[in-house]
């Protein structure tokens, strides 16, 4: 059954049809392909249609109001509004949704550093700050079903040499914060896969020996984890050798792995040969992703170099996703249709 719709996807290919991402990622026995979305982006016309193309894309994940700052600005004071934009968006056209971020450092509302809370305090801020984010999301906005089908419960809490990130939560829990806010998690939604998220995570190395420690161990202790986020933002020519090893090793934990926020950038200006290097390296990425089992889906981080983060915080660099500031597809997109199909016997 699977084997005749690659075959047919085969044909297709060679009639200059390409198939589109979603199609091919469940074709290759995966949840998902997805993009991140934020929300200014929504009065875009053209760019919602494509975004909301389930062929390419059946998951969206709101790339920033659903962090901390948006949603507590203030402490009790919940703000739902850009997350619902977007979660109703998804749900009007069928799309999943990955829940960003219970715990992150960065973009944190200023009051919780500010209040130089002790152990105790911070606890509770934690746990509130989750689980009524977590059980807003699971249907207290009128949602029928639990649309959310994973969060990114902690974002970011290693340093690239593998020691904890001193964070606000660090200093003043110890590691006491993973156990309190993976249990939150749990508790406002049962049913959503509870990730742990970062970068420079894609292959071996000092940081992903780390994270694949700690999950061991809350696992051990029973703290509820499901999933590796693995970011994958990545740079041209440069994507770790050691993807699919990695993923396995993390996927022996007994957890699941995503790819939850992959761009590949470049160094402007664009040439055809970065064009073709990207494409490869898209390529090699994804078919990493097929290839171990519990690699359950890719989200890019947004679909389009118009919308990208990169040109923003890396100067001098950009065109790192699949459609170009025009909408047009790069041939970075025919990467990822390829890296689904299952290699072709020489
Ligand atoms: C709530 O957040 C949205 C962005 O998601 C922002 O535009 C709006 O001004 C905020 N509302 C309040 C009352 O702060
Ligand atoms: C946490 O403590 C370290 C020193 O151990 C300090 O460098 C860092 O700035 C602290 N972080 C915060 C957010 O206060
Ligand atoms: C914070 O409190 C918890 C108990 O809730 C305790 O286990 C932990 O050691 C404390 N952390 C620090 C850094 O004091």
């Amino acid at each position: 059954m699977q084997f005749g719709s690659f075959a047919l996807v085969l044909l297709l290919g060679a009639h200059g049809v390409v198939a589109q991402l979603d199609v091919l990622a469940k074709l290759a026995g995966k949840q998902y392909f997805g993009s991140a979305v934020d929300n200014p982006a929504l009065a875009d016309k053209p760019y919602v249609r494509q975004l909301t193309n389930r062929l390419d894309f059946s998951q969206l994940t709101p790339s920033n109001t659903m962090k901390w700052e948006t949603i507590q600005p203030q402490r009790g004071v919940f703000n739902f509004t850009g997350g619902d934009e977007i979660v109703k968006l998804a749900q009007r056209n069928g799309q999943k949704v990955r829940g960003h971020t219970c715990l992150w450092h960065s973009q944190l509302a200023p009051w919780v550093e500010a209040g130089k809370f002790d152990n105790a305090t911070l606890h509770e801020i934690i746990h509130d700050h989750c689980y009524k984010m977590v059980r807003h999301y699971r249907g207290d906005v009128g949602f029928d079903v639990s649309w959310i089908v994973s969060w990114d419960v902690v974002n970011e809490a290693f340093e690239d040499d593998g020691t904890f990130r001193k964070t606000v939560f660090y200093n003043t829990t110890g590691l006491t914060y993973f156990d309190t806010v993976f249990r939150s998690a749990r508790a406002a939604d049962p049913k959503a896969k509870l990730y742990i998220n970062d970068y420079n995570l894609e292959g071996l190395g000092p940081k992903s020996d780390a994270v694949a420690a700690l999950v061991k161990d809350l696992k051990a202790r029973g703290v509820p984890i499901d999933g590796i986020g693995v970011q994958g933002h990545l740079i041209l020519g440069r994507v770790p050798t050691t993807i699919k090893e990695n993923f396995q090793r993390f996927a022996d934990l007994g957890v699941e792995v995503a790819i939850t926020e992959l761009d590949i950038r470049m160094e402007l200006p664009v040439t055809p040969e970065k064009l073709e290097q990207q494409r490869k390296d898209y390529e090699t990425v994804i078919a990493a992703c097929r290839a171990v089992k519990k690699c359950i889906g890719v989200t890019i981080w947004d679909y389009t170099d118009k919308y990208s983060w990169v040109p923003g915080w890396f100067e001098g660099e950009g065109a790192a996703l699949p459609w170009d500031e025009d909408l047009k597809k790069k041939p970075a997109y025919n990467g990822i249709a390829s890296g689904w199909l299952p290699p072709r016997r020489a």
